[in-house]
């Protein structure tokens, strides 16, 4: 079987079963059986060598005959997507704001609309406006610098799962040559086996030192005074939000294969952010000392989020935040003076 070949009849396959991106998942699915290397462990979180084919080299050598060991593991990943398994964890890779992140079945596939957290925590550190610059190759972004009043801060992410946020965020400050500020940083799961996930990616990332993980229940996690040191506290949070009545409705890929304890937060789908939000704003501040919340919901939701924040906290800043597609996606809050 030849690329040409492979690429014709697994689309024409994925096409019939409805997948809709079948031209493209057929695309990453054959590279991914190209390029693994079968002598590297699997799963193997480092990344692809600077040889590593890329779609342009699948359209310049169409004719190339795919060897007995690329061709069982493309049947395989063939296999397992008609079964309709998310691409991500069949080839147990997501890109997330232009980073590589290992997944599997332990933790959620990163999202695209979480990307605006880290755009948003950002802005606060550096105090530049940043413009989104997608480009499929580099994928982002302007350089920041940052405010010196932030040179120290605590950043906190609460159900890190594949750690995706947290890493975005400090390997954009390491990027911008910002790695001589002070900061702690602290990654939170109730699922070990998510904790386990997010420290790959640190290590791939060599963040593993920088990052302390805790596995347990945020509201325990967030009663530690030790995680409270700096002035600036920066917490985000993509905490479950879909309702328990709603999690039948989602497609058959997330419901089989996504961990339900990353999606769903009881009847109206505000269990956890409304504890979190309840336990931000009871914690005794000095004087001086802030806590930037960032948390992401669904649109549908921020009237009710909106709602509770009137009711309990009168003196809180809050904004809204809307996505690219115009979408109310984050609330941010801030706490203190
Ligand atoms: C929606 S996923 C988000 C994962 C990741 N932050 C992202 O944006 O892709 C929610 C995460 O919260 C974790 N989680 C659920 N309940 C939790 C709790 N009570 N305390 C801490 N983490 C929790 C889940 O294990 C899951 O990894």
């Amino acid at each position: 079987m030849n690329v040409q070949q492979a690429l014709k009849a697994s689309a024409n396959k994925l096409k019939l079963q409805n997948i809709s991106s079948f031209v493209l998942d057929v695309e990453v699915l054959l590279l991914e059986a190209l390029n693994r290397n079968n002598n590297a462990p699997h799963p193997s979180p480092l990344p692809r060598g600077e040889g590593a084919k890329n779609k342009s080299w699948l359209y310049l050598n169409n004719e190339y005959i795919l060897n007995k060991k690329e061709e069982e593991l493309f049947n395989d990943f063939i296999k397992q997507r008609l079964e309709n398994k998310p691409v991500a964890y069949i080839i147990n890779k997501k890109e997330f704001y232009g980073y590589d992140f290992y997944v599997d079945k332990n933790v959620l596939i990163p999202r695209p609309e979480t990307e605006l957290m880290i755009e948003e925590v950002l802005k606060i550190l550096s105090g530049v406006h940043t413009l989104v610059c997608k480009n499929s190759d580099t994928n982002k972004i302007n350089s920041y610098r940052l405010k010196p009043e932030l040179q120290n801060f605590n950043l906190i992410d609460i159900g890190t799962g594949s750690g995706c946020i947290i890493i975005s965020i400090l390997n954009e400050l390491t990027k911008n040559k910002i790695n001589k500020i002070i900061y702690n940083a602290y990654a939170n799961d109730i699922s070990l086996e998510a904790i386990n996930v997010a420290k790959i990616n640190a290590k791939k990332y060599n963040l593993n030192k920088k990052i302390r993980f805790i596995k347990d229940d945020f509201e325990k996690f967030l009663d530690k005074e030790d995680i409270y040191t700096s002035d600036k506290i920066i917490i985000t949070a993509n905490l479950p939000y879909i309702k328990n009545g709603d999690y039948k409705n989602l497609s058959e890929n997330v419901r089989k294969y996504e961990p339900k304890i990353a999606l769903t937060a009881g009847k109206n789908g505000l269990d956890y952010i409304g504890k979190l939000i309840n336990l931000i704003s009871k914690k005794q501040l000095k004087s001086n000392q802030k806590i930037y919340l960032f948390l992401e919901a669904d649109p549908d939701q921020m009237s009710e989020i909106t709602a509770i924040l009137r009711e309990r906290l009168a003196n809180v800043d809050v904004e809204i935040i809307r996505d690219l597609s115009g979408k109310e996606r984050i609330v941010k809050l801030l706490f203190g003076n």
